[in-house]
């Protein structure tokens, strides 16, 4: 089985699908590995390194040439897969609701495309993760881009010329990211806070030393809902929310959010009106800002500012920790690839669970219920 694994083409997409480590466990399982030339470049690895490890450099269409698994952390564009063979398995992050046409395409060219992002969140499946070990990271990075972008410091300081006070921080959305946020933030020395649609984050919140903030009057998500995930809430709800994030994000210097509702766009949480009432010189980081965003006026791609605050929306936050981000995302790939493989065939041979969950197209046809309902 040969294995292609190419260069990102996607603007601003810094991450590679394999790493020398990754390439080698691939060999040790029989399989033959293709890297397209500079393939690592971005993300700190060197084709010599990729050679060293085993596999075979060279343009995309000698990389394409006779493999049976395509490996990208975005969906390659269909036109650059020009020479692949057909029924071949592609696993990527699709951005399958985003990307339809895309996905359409795949099936055209007769791909097996897998979706990592639908990935079960199964306890077995944990390993092959691409959401959270993207997301883990990017909770980090966000509070660092809030640091870099904030005139204070974070931590209180005593100094002979005087005290420096402590940041206030505030985290919204307390999945894998907002946990890793508010664990960096704590670690940088700043006060936290915190708070979730779904209850079972409260005790999660109080674990990490961060003060949680949760609506009182209306009940939220107890339990843990479908794989973890939230869905939107009732505008009884909505209101008492906005109440409550009115009243305490005066006080916030720093406002981290990471709301989302998977298959929608993202709850707006911050108005135009609330940032009015922070302190100039704030900061807000708005994680989901691709996804429709949490803040409102936040522009992807951009750092803009209103009434003295600073509203940050990078897009692709995991590409900024490319070296690290790839080392992950690599090894969920292989650990996906690996659980399966069948050493007879010299393949992966998925099960009904994780296949069907994650099979977007097959024999030329759009599969997957998510995407067909
Ligand atoms: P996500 O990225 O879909 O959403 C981020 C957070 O935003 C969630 O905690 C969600 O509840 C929250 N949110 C949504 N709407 C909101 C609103 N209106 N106001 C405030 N917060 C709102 O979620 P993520 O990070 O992918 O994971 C959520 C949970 O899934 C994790 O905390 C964990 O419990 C579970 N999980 C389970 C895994 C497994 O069992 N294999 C793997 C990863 C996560």
């Amino acid at each position: 089985m040969k294995i292609a694994v190419l260069k990102e083409q996607a603007e601003g997409e810094l991450r590679v699908a394999a790493t020398p480590e990754t390439v080698k466990k691939f060999i040790k399982l029989g399989a033959e590995v293709a890297v397209e030339t500079g393939g690592g470049k971005t993300a700190s690895i060197s084709d010599a390194e990729y050679e060293e490890a085993g596999a075979k450099v060279g343009d995309r269409a000698s990389v394409l040439k006779d493999a049976g698994i395509i490996l990208g952390v975005q969906g390659p564009a269909p036109d650059s897969l020009s020479g692949m063979k057909k029924g071949a398995l592609l696993a990527a992050s699709l951005n399958p609701f985003g990307e339809r046409e895309r996905v359409d395409a795949y099936a055209g060219l007769d791909l097996e495309a897998l979706a990592m992002e639908f990935m079960p969140r199964i306890t077995r499946a944990q390993s092959m993760d691409t959401l959270s070990s993207q997301s883990n990271l990017a909770g980090y990075k966000a509070v660092l881009d809030a640091a870099g972008e904030y005139g204070r410091a974070f931590p209180m300081m005593m100094t002979a010329a005087g005290t420096v006070s402590a940041a206030k921080c505030f985290v919204m959305g307390v999945g894998v990211a907002g946990l890793q946020a508010i664990a960096t933030a704590r670690r940088l020395g700043a006060q936290v806070s915190a708070t979730d649609v779904r209850a079972a984050t409260k005790e999660q919140i109080e674990s990490l030393g961060a003060k949680a903030i949760f609506v009182e009057d209306v009940a939220g998500i107890e339990g843990e809902g479908t794989g973890g995930y939230a869905t939107e809430m009732s505008d009884e709800y909505k209101k008492a929310q906005a109440e409550l994030v009115s009243s305490h994000i005066a006080k916030q210097d720093i406002v981290i959010t990471t709301a989302l509702i998977p298959g929608r766009p993202a709850p707006q949480l911050i108005s135009d009106a609330q940032i009015q009432t922070m302190k100039p010189g704030s900061v807000i980081v708005d994680l989901a800002v691709e996804q429709g965003g949490n803040v409102e006026g936040a522009v992807a791609g951009e750092v803009t500012e209103k009434h003295g605050v600073k509203i940050v929306g990078h897009k692709n936050v995991p590409s900024r920790l490319a070296a690290d981000t790839s080392a992950l995302f690599s090894r969920n790939l292989y650990n996906f690839l690996s659980a399966f493989w069948d050493e007879e065939t010299g393949e992966p041979v998925l099960d009904e669970e994780i296949g069907d969950a994650i099979r977007l197209t097959k024999d030329g046809r759009i599969v997957n219920e998510r995407l067909l309902s």
